[in-house]
Order: C-alpha cells, then sequence, then structure tokens
C-alpha cells in the first residue's frame, strides 16, 4: 500500500502481487514501485504541466520500421556473405522526445575550442557522426549550431590511403569513397529515408569535463537527411573498430552502461569504464555476433502476469536477438509475439479493447478509467538472468485514451529479434564487451 500526493491530490494504489500499478497522469515512485504516466484527457492530472502527449508517435513508429527492416537487410546480407587503464566517465541520456526523436541523447563536445553537440545514443551502429558545415548538400535542422570544422584547431580530415579509412566498409556497410584531394568519404544508410554522407575525420571529443579523447574519429556529414529529429547526430556504440567503445577501448576496456530514463523531465546516464557495478546487475553472456558489430543476446522465456509464456524455444533460436538502443519498440517472432498479446489480453480482460495502432496490435480503452492494473512482464534471458520490465516497458500510451501494449511482432520468423529502448527504460544495462557478457539491474534511473 502506499499513497502517493500530487497537486495537493492524494492518490492511492493496492499492491497486488505479480502485478504493476499505473496512475493515471503521474509519474514517480512509491514503495519501490514504479509508476508510469499514462495521459487521460478527463483525468485528475490533465493540467499538469509534465504530461505532454508524445509529438509525431506515429512518425516515430514509421522510423522505428524502417531502422528495423535496415537492421534485418543488414544482417540478411551479412549472413549471405557469411560472413588498462580503468577510467570512468559519466554522461547524462535523455529522452530525444523534446528533440522529436523516440531515442535517447547525449550531450558532448567536439572540437577545439569545444562545441556542445547533442547526438543519439545507438548501440546498433558504428561510427558517431555529426552534421558539418558548410553542408555541401544538406543539413536537416538542429537544436545546436552545426559543427563548423574550420572553427576548430584539432579537426583534420582523413586521407584515403589511411587504414581508418578502410575501416569504414565494416563500419557502415558501404565502401568509402574518395575525394581527388584524397580526402576519405563515408555513407551510412539507417533505413528508407535515412542516410548520412562526408568526410571521414578526427578532432578532440570531450566527453565529461575531465575525459577527453584526443584524434576521435568520426563522420562529418555533408549530406544528412532523414529522422533524427533536432538532434546533431549519432553517437556509434556498436563492435566495429571505428566505434566510441572500440576508439575508447585502451582508457575503457571496452566496457560501458547505460540508462533510459522513462520520461523526458528525467535523465539517465552513459557510462565509459567499469564503474562500480551495482549488486543488483546480473550478467548474460553475449551470444554468436554472427559477424555483425550488433549486440546478441539469448532469450530464453518471457513471463506475463507471473506466467511462462509456452513459447517453444527455438523461436527464439531461429534468428536470435539483439539488444538496441536505438529501436524504440521491441520486435519478437511472431510465434512469441502472438503467444505474449493473447496472454496480455487475457489478464487485461476487464478493459475494453481498442483498435490497433500502427505495429501497435494490442491496445486498450482507458477513456472511463482512472486507475488501471497491468500484469508484470518479465525476460528471462541465457544464463538464467531474469529482468523485469518496467511500467513504461510494458505499455505506451498512443493518444489520451489508448495504450499499447509495447511489443511488435516480426514478419518473418527468420528476422532477428530485437530488445528494444523502451523495454530497456529505467534498466542499468551493462555492456562487458570484452568480457563477453550483458548486465542487467533493476532502478538505474528513474
Ligand atoms: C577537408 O576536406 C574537404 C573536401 O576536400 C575540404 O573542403 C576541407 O577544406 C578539408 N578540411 C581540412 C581541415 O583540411
Ligand atoms: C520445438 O520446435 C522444434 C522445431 O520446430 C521441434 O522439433 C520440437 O519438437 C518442438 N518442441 C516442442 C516441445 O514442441
Ligand atoms: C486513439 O487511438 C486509437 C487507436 O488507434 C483510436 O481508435 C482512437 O480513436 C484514438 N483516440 C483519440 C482520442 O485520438
Amino acid at each position: 500500500m502506499g499513497n502517493l500526493s500530487k497537486n495537493g491530490t492524494t492518490f492511492s494504489c493496492v499492491y497486488i502481487p505479480s502485478k504493476v500499478l499505473i496512475f493515471m497522469c503521474v509519474s514517480g515512485h512509491t514503495n519501490g514501485e514504479s509508476i508510469v504516466k499514462v495521459f487521460h484527457r478527463h483525468g485528475p492530472c490533465f493540467r499538469d504541466k509534465t504530461v505532454t502527449l508524445a509529438p509525431s508517435l506515429t512518425e516515430v513508429i514509421a522510423h522505428d520500421q524502417s531502422r528495423v527492416d535496415s537492421i534485418h537487410a543488414r544482417l540478411t546480407r551479412k549472413l549471405n556473405t557469411n560472413k588498462l587503464k580503468q577510467h570512468e566517465a559519466n554522461v547524462p541520456v535523455k529522452s530525444g522526445r523534446t528533440l522529436n526523436s523516440g531515442n535517447y541523447v547525449v550531450t558532448v563536445g567536439l572540437g577545439t575550442p569545444a562545441r556542445t553537440l547533442t547526438l543519439v545514443l545507438d548501440t546498433g551502429s558504428d561510427l558517431t557522426w555529426t552534421q558539418c558545415q558548410p553542408c555541401i548538400r544538406s543539413c536537416y535542422k538542429q537544436q545546436e549550431p552545426i559543427f563548423n570544422p574550420s572553427a576548430s584547431s584539432s579537426y583534420s580530415n582523413i586521407s584515403c590511403n589511411s587504414a581508418q579509412c578502410s575501416q569504414l566498409a565494416s563500419a557502415t556497410g558501404n565502401k568509402p569513397g574518395c575525394l581527388s584531394d584524397s580526402t576519405c568519404l563515408y555513407l551510412i544508410q539507417y533505413g528508407d529515408q535515412s542516410f548520412t554522407i562526408g568526410y571521414l575525420s578526427k578532432d578532440k571529443l570531450t566527453i565529461s569535463a575531465d575525459l577527453v579523447v584526443p584524434n576521435f574519429l568520426f563522420g562529418c556529414g555533408q549530406d544528412n537527411q532523414g529522422l533524427f529529429g533536432s538532434t546533431a547526430g549519432l553517437i556509434g556504440l556498436g563492435r566495429d573498430a571505428l566505434s566510441l567503445v572500440s576508439q575508447t577501448a585502451p582508457q575503457f576496456g571496452k566496457y560501458f552502461s547505460y540508462c533510459l530514463p522513462s520520461v523526458s523531465s528525467s535523465t539517465g546516464y552513459l557510462s565509459l569504464g567499469k564503474s562500480a557495478a551495482s549488486n543488483n546487475v546480473h550478467f548474460t553472456p553475449f551470444a554468436g555476433s554472427q559477424g555483425t558489430s550488433f549486440y546478441f543476446i539469448d532469450i530464453i522465456a518471457i513471463t506475463v502476469g507471473g506466467r511462462q509464456l509456452s513459447i517453444n524455444q527455438s523461436v527464439f533460436k531461429t534468428a536470435g536477438t539483439i539488444i538496441d538502443s536505438g529501436t524504440v519498440i521491441t520486435r519478437l517472432p511472431p510465434g512469441a509475439y502472438s503467444v505474449m498479446s493473447s496472454v496480455f489480453k487475457q489478464q487485461m480482460a476487464k478493459y475494453p479493447s481498442a483498435p490497433s495502432y500502427s505495429i501497435l496490435d494490442t491496445c486498450f480503452d482507458l477513456s472511463s478509467i482512472t486507475t488501471v492494473t497491468i500484469p508484470k512482464v518479465a525476460f528471462t534471458f541465457g544464463g538464467n538472468v531474469v529482468v523485469d520490465l518496467a511500467p513504461s516497458g510494458i505499455l505506451i500510451a498512443v493518444n489520451s485514451s489508448t495504450v499499447c501494449l509495447a511489443f511488435a511482432a516480426n514478419n518473418d520468423p527468420t528476422d532477428v529479434g530485437i530488445f528494444g529502448n523502451t523495454q530497456q527504460k529505467t534498466l542499468e544495462v551493462v555492456y562487458d564487451v570484452a568480457g563477453g557478457n550483458l548486465g542487467f539491474g533493476p532502478a538505474g534511473c528513474r
């Protein structure tokens, strides 16, 4: 039992074993249970300024689907061709929703003097890039001033003949280009509409006041298009040699962790280096990376409301699963999603159902309901690591009256599953890349 007071209104809550309780419109913690915001136009907290509907969720989801399609395409391509000193640095992570992105962002400094840039945190890609003046072809509108290499005394272009230029092929999936003055060109495509093209460059990266990476290799984008919101670009945390993780391996030993906040008013973190990992973190071994830079993990089981779903193990084994900070909604093999959806519906039977919203097809109409109790959802990963999802990782509010189960099915059983950022919210997620383990801990941030 617990009480929560907000704007003079007190909401009481009842704790039901194996269930999590959700208050309409309120976010916070009570008795160790996190409470997610669910929007309700007629609810008691509608006037709360923190309650704003997510802008363009339809676009966020459409973009998400393009990203998932491109991940599937990359993997299919790859598979067909078969193919320390321990410091610690902490960077705050914020929800990118205010920047019109379904992703999470960190703010870093680039160049001398350092210019502030807000970049999307992406474990599903490798090369870090930012839009660069003079934007020869095109730059989209970003919140901060666009990085100007000629105003940085530590900037330089990388030449086509260098080893770093050749590394682009694996980091981006595209062969590097070469200008007549021997400047190395990169191209990255993320999905149908998103791409960046520019110079492979190096400059000083300031991760935090006392943490500087001199000669950091990144893409200086001269033609940038797609759905990056108003962020300045992207920070690549994949396994490839050009990723931030690999470039900082001498300092940080390929060890990083993050927490993605559940509400845009909250702040999570990105931490490089082996921190005093909390005791609550449990490690699952990475599964084989199939020759890619993705982080594969094994899903063993899914539990809904304390009940283990009856899903044949081979359903998860067929294509495997990656964890990705850049995919918003978790994608499951169709044979797993259908079981999850039907069990979730059974356990939510007392709430009226609502029509599908884009790829989300397990939806509920809460327009006449003030509090809702939802079943807990837990994932079991290899090594019997059980991860309880936060309420914000189970349901997503799609408009003022409707919430949907925040999972979707892949079209094809042979498409890789993706454990996305909605489901990672509030968890401490630890990547021990060198040690081959991925850790999950509860309540890393709120
Ligand atoms: C980098 O290469 C571009 C394209 O050739 C050129 O315009 C620019 O001046 C170069 N920058 C530096 C600092 O060499
Ligand atoms: C699981 O699926 C595999 C492959 O389709 C099948 O051979 C096996 O019998 C199934 N196991 C169970 C317990 O249904
Ligand atoms: C909310 O979304 C659902 C599902 O797409 C739709 O049926 C409903 O009409 C929407 N309601 C409002 C108020 O926009």
